[in-house]
């Protein structure tokens, strides 16, 4: 996060739910108050279980709200108070308990009446067990609060409370909260009514029903890029190769398979588009010929003929005058050179080229080694970001390309 004054004077309602979590939101509540916003505590009575409310106020040095009855606080600090006054309402920990009674409306504490009266943006970070995070109850909640808008970062990978090792459901680092914050406040709805069309994962080319040629993409990236653009008010249309990956907040998914598919899918809905941003891995090749039918050990060809997939980035290219064309570059030697060479031979506006030779970053990865190139050239030294930073990146590029276009 850069060193500015974005949090001066900001309100940021802070609902902390009942789960060992809880304790880190004191250092993210902290946090918040040194970066100069004024940061007002709304606990669950599960909550204080785990940490006082007094821990919260001394670190603030504002009242806590517990209690929807205690008429001392709730003259200051009022649920409906908050509501109106917060620049964000951010819930960190979620547990699975607040976001079903919010996906439902149910209003019966102080925080949960708090969300249900917010009229600014809601941000709620979940952290539970991971059977838990992962019930498709929990799941189906999360999905319809995504639909209304509300914001979710997903919870990482890593130890948990309950003694899982390595299982999703972790509460993010701090730093990663507060850069999602910043981010909203930074660019809040720099790019409303731009319409972004964003490919994302790998496709699979099929061989038969069981197997197929595919690549190591996850769809992190593009995944990235859309819950980003989706957070800065763009209209959001991700065509998707296979993923476990969740739908970010207010984006449009199209699931595909082939790349045929996600070339007729990109050609579907490039009118209306103003900007393609590829960050799929695209198959460049098939099998010339899929079997209807599982072919049998005993009969598997020693050989498989290949045929050329349609280059969508090319066909974008030739089809759209006007807006802007983003490809990315998956290169392992003298990435510049052959980034650059993508670049005009695909007729692009910018490339982002990412290094793949590196274990830890790019594939798979919540990290990309990477550096812009526009048709002046690199702009900066390639180097790691995480996806979402590289997403934020992308995108400040974007607002300000589109900017010179309209003037
Ligand atoms: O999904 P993740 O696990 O997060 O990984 C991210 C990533 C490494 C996949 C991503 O950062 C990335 O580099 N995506 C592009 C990978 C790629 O296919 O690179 P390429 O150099 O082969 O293709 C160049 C560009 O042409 C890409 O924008 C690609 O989408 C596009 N392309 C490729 C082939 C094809 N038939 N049609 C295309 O439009």
């Amino acid at each position: 996060m850069e060193n500015d004054r974005i949090f001066k004077g900001k309100i940021i309602a802070l609902g902390v739910c009942g789960g060992i979590a809880a304790y880190k939101a004191v250092d993210l509540a902290s946090k918040l108050t040194r970066e100069g916003a004024g940061v007002k505590v709304i606990m669950t009575q599960n909550a204080t279980r785990f940490v006082g409310p007094i821990t919260f106020q001394s670190v603030t040095g504002q009242p806590v709200l517990t209690n929807l009855f205690d008429m001392e606080s709730s003259a200051n600090i009022g649920h409906v108070r908050i509501s109106e006054e917060a620049d964000i309402l951010l819930i960190a920990p979620a547990t699975a308990n607040i976001i079903a009674k919010t996906a439902y409306g149910i209003a019966d504490d102080a925080l949960s009446t708090t969300i249900l009266a917010a009229r600014s943006t809601v941000v709620m970070v979940p952290a539970m067990n991971n059977h838990m995070w992962l019930n498709a109850a929990m799941q189906h909640n999360v999905e319809v609060l995504k639909s209304r808008g509300f914001h979710i970062i997903d919870p990482e990978i890593g130890r948990l409370a309950c003694g899982e090792e390595a299982a999703v459901g972790r509460f993010p680092e701090t730093s990663r909260i507060i850069d999602y914050v910043h981010g909203l406040f930074a660019h809040a709805n720099d790019l409303k009514g731009t319409s972004i069309l964003v490919t994302a994962g790998g496709t699979h080319e099929p061989i038969d029903p069981v197997r197929y040629i595919g690549n190591r993409s996850s769809g992190k990236m593009g995944y990235a890029i859309a819950e980003e653009a989706a957070a800065r008010g763009a209209d959001v249309t991700l065509i998707s190769g296979p993923t476990a990956l969740a739908t970010p907040s207010c984006v449009a998914r199209i699931n595909v398979e082939t790349a045929q598919q996600m070339y007729e899918a990109v050609m579907d809905n490039l009118e209306e588009t103003e900007v393609v941003i590829m960050s799929a891995a695209v198959a460049d090749v098939r099998p010339s010929i899929a079997k209807s039918e599982k072919i049998k050990k005993e009969r598997m060809p020693k050989n498989i003929g290949l045929e050329l997939n349609p280059d969508i980035l090319h066909a974008i290219a030739s089809e759209k005058a006007g807006g802007l064309i983003v490809g990315f570059a998956a290169e392992s030697e003298n990435m510049i050179e052959h980034a650059t060479d993508k670049l005009q031979r695909k007729s692009l506006d910018l490339i982002v080229a990412n290094d793949i030779s590196i274990p830890g970053v790019g594939f798979g990865s919540d990290f990309n080694l990477a550096v812009l190139i526009d048709n002046n050239g690199p702009i900066g030294e390639p180097a790691t970001y995480r996806k979402d930073e590289l997403a934020e990146k992308i995108l400040n590029w974007i607002k300000d390309a589109l900017t010179q276009l309209q003037r």
